[in-house]
């Protein structure tokens, strides 16, 4: 591929967008292309826009895991591209995911509240009352306007799967089901039961400076020799990753631990040496190495035998996320003694990474502001990046 023209600043926006597609519809379909996505792939506004009608609306979004609405009556309020959304848990025990925009006036009927439970939600601008399924309820002296029935002014439902305990919600409504997309994944990692595990706490990064293509291409195992030479390296030497088979939509891949850090278990096979017992039947690969799944577009796990990290990625514009991280246990592990020190150590040990990962991303991020950055070659150790880079192509240049 040709990626000469791309940052020239004397292209119009329009023609410059119009022939980045072009390269990427020819990349959507080159299985041997080992190159990087356009450098202006990661820094327009207006292939933002297009990101939000062709990626993020038509595709599912992560908005949270169930272990985050233990309770009827619990909530969790998200904006999305404009959307103002409030994911519920109902008296029935059913997740819905809801818009807050109030069907008499608009308001937004959590005005500010990111979480709670509450046992209906109530609009406080005149006190209509919506159940957790978006039902209206009540509407407060409305019985004397002509043709006005609650049953016609419930909050918009928008369409949601549940994913291995992962809530997901489709803001088109159009998206094929996501056992389409990534049941073959559920078959490579289902030892795990995420769904069972729990989020034991979270550490809000706020607006992080790169792009939400940025912290997925940053998904590789190869940087490990390099920004995180130190950390994960002598763990998880880059040279021992390994990509899982996909089908297009996702990619999964494991950091196998080093040899050295490989202790024999009761039961014959090798664990990873580690003070906390690992989930019961999981494969040798998964005791041995960590597991990194990528149902595209915004969702990342990072998952250990006996612990996972979730990275929650809200694309905000072009170059600019919101990034929170979450610690998740599994069952066995959740309320387990020690579970402070466990936690401290998890943060300490995400934190120093993860300051490493912030270094590589933002610098990325400002060398593909250049007008003379070109696209690259890809390493055999950045199968994921090119397995992404085909999946963008492919739905960003379909109309
Ligand atoms: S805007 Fe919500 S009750 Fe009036
Ligand atoms: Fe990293």
């Amino acid at each position: 591929m040709d990626g000469a023209g791309f940052g020239d600043a004397a292209m119009s926006d329009a023609g410059t967008t119009e022939a980045l597609l072009d390269v990427l519809a020819a990349r959507s379909t080159a299985d041997d292309d080992w190159t990087t996505l356009p450098p202006q792939a990661y820094r327009s506004q207006e292939i933002f826009d297009l990101e939000v009608e062709r990626v993020f609306r038509r595709g599912w979004m992560n908005v949270g895991h169930i272990s985050q609405l233990p309770d009827s009556g619990d909530f969790r309020t998200i904006d999305m591209f404009g959307e103002l959304l409030v994911v519920t848990r109902g008296h029935d025990d059913e997740i819905s995911v809801l818009s807050r925009v109030c069907t008499h006036r608009c308001m937004d009927i959590c005005a500010g509240r990111r979480a709670g439970t509450v046992p209906s939600l109530q609009c406080p601008y005149h006190r209509w009352t919506f159940s957790h399924d978006g039902e209206l309820r009540a509407a407060p002296e409305m019985a004397e306007t002509p043709g006005f029935d609650k049953a016609d002014h419930g909050l918009h439902r928008f369409r949601h799967e549940i994913w291995e305990g992962f809530i997901y919600v489709n803001l088109d409504g159009q998206a094929p089901p996501t056992a389409e997309l990534w049941g073959a994944m559920s078959g490579q990692l289902g030892e795990y039961g995420l769904a069972d595990w729990e989020v034991v706490d979270s550490t809000p990064w706020g607006e992080s400076a790169w792009d939400w293509k940025v912290f997925i291409d940053n998904g590789e195992c190869y940087h490990h020799l390099g920004i995180h030479h130190d950390t994960l390296e002598p763990f998880m030497p880059a040279r021992k990753a390994v990509d899982l088979p996909d089908n297009g939509e996702y990619t999964l891949l494991y950091a196998m631990m080093d040899e050295s850090l490989l202790v024999p278990s009761a039961d014959g096979a090798l664990d990873g040496a580690s003070d906390d017992p690992p989930v019961p039947g999981l494969t040798e690969q998964q005791r041995t190495g960590l597991g990194l799944a990528y149902p595209f577009p915004n969702y990342v796990i990072a998952v250990m035998p006996q612990s996972a990290i979730w990275f929650e990625v809200h694309p905000l514009g072009p170059g600019r996320i919101d990034l929170t991280t979450h610690l998740m246990l599994p069952p066995h592990l959740v309320g387990a003694p020690g579970a402070d020190e466990r936690i401290a150590r998890h943060n300490e040990t995400v934190t120093a990474i993860h300051e490493q990962d912030i270094i590589v991303c933002e610098g990325v991020q400002r060398g593909l502001g250049s007008a003379s950055a070109r696209p690259g070659m890809l390493c055999h150790l950045e199968q994921h990046n090119r397995s992404f880079a085909r999946w963008y192509a492919r739905r960003i240049s379909t109309p």
